[in-house]
């Protein structure tokens, strides 16, 4: 089953409710999906490219237009505030600009919404199709046997379907290579423990969690081979990816461990630096309660200051390849990044 996808309005998996329920939303409003992209229901950079892009859809599906210009408004404000919900992975501009460009070529009300969906299909198909290419080409990198540490989720559940860095294990293991997971929780929203480790038990694959603070020792000990990480952006310096992903770059290259970073052509944003991006910052609930969903179950005093950032920047020189649906893209990135994806 797909992560987002259109049945007359909007669906998506609910992943605040993993591994606790599984629960299929409906978003009949735009309002409504601005909401689930906000409390994280639907999350991970290539599910928010698809969310994008279908959120355009939903605002030219919601409500009845007498005329073609009211509906462009309409489109454009809510453009505004899908945009106005997380500020880091640029797949989310990019799935609204895309099928906001597309809709507005229609010339009335009925072309207008009919190229709404059908970009935003286009969109979330494309998504599976990458993401199985980038599967190809990364699995050359996983040789049987291997135990693979990952970080957050970037599965099934962070994309359309099949995943970016699970993509790539899903893929080694669809050849018949033995490989383990070994996934770190991901303080403080737990996507690692609730979302990878779940999808990866679905799909019969070994996986071991550990919690963030254990990576070092995984890695002192011998047990990983290679991490492989997604991303929510990545600037001509740097890959934003979830909080903590740097840490664990920085332990690979200390341990001699391969660093990879599996992510679509989308998740570039090549014309900017590090500096140049926002990084979220999150409410302080998700780090007091140990239970954000009911706010119940205090793990730190109440009134603590707290600092949140939902995302960190590795610097390139610690990511040893970049896996794309493109290829495997190797150092030096400056020169070889633009040759590959055409920049
Ligand atoms: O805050 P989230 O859960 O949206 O953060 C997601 C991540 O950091 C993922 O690793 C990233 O989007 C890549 S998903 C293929």
């Amino acid at each position: 089953m797909r992560t987002i996808f259109w049945d007359d309005c909007v669906k998506l998996i609910d992943q605040t409710l993993l591994p606790d329920r599984f629960e299929v939303i409906k978003c009949k409003r735009v309002e409504e999906l601005a909401d689930a992209i906000k409390r994280l229901a639907v999350r991970g950079a290539p599910a928010l490219e698809a969310a994008g892009g279908y959120g355009i859809a939903l605002a030219a599906y919601e409500r009845d237009f007498a005329e073609v210009g009211e509906l462009k408004e309409h489109i454009r404000k809510c453009a505004e505030l899908l945009a106005s919900t997380r500020p880091t992975a640029v797949n989310l501009f990019y799935g609204i600009e895309r099928v906001l460009s597309a809709a507005m070529q229609g010339e009335n009300v009925e072309e207008v919404k009919l190229l709404a969906l059908s970009e935003a299909e286009k969109i979330a198909s494309e998504d599976v199709e990458r993401n199985r290419q980038m599967g190809k080409h990364g699995a050359k990198l996983l040789k049987d046997g291997f135990t693979v540490l990952t970080y957050c989720n970037a599965g099934r559940l962070a994309t359309v379907d099949w995943g970016t860095a699970l993509g790539v294990i899903r893929s080694a293991v669809e050849e018949g290579k033995k490989i383990k997971v070994i996934a770190c929780e991901t303080r403080p929203l737990n996507q690692g423990s609730r979302l990878t480790a779940w999808e990866l038990m679905q799909d019969g694959i070994d996986v071991t969690l550990i919690t963030d603070s254990m990576a070092g020792i995984v890695m002192q000990k011998g047990l990983v081979d290679c991490a492989i990480v997604g991303a929510d952006r990545i600037v001509r310096d740097a890959v934003f990816n979830k909080i903590g992903t740097y840490t664990v770059a920085v332990l690979a290259k200390e341990h001699s461990i391969p660093f990879y970073v599996a992510a679509p052509e989308t998740t570039f944003d090549w014309g900017k630096e590090a500096k140049d991006v926002v990084i979220e910052e999150r409410s302080r609930e998700e780090l007091i309660y140990c239970n954000i969903k009911c706010k119940r179950s205090l793990i730190a005093p109440t009134d603590v200051g707290v600092f949140n950032p939902a995302f960190d920047s590795t610097p390139l020189n610690y990511v040893s390849a970049l896996i794309t649906e493109k290829g495997v893209i190797y150092p030096p990135y400056d020169e070889n990044v633009p040759k590959a994806l055409g920049f």
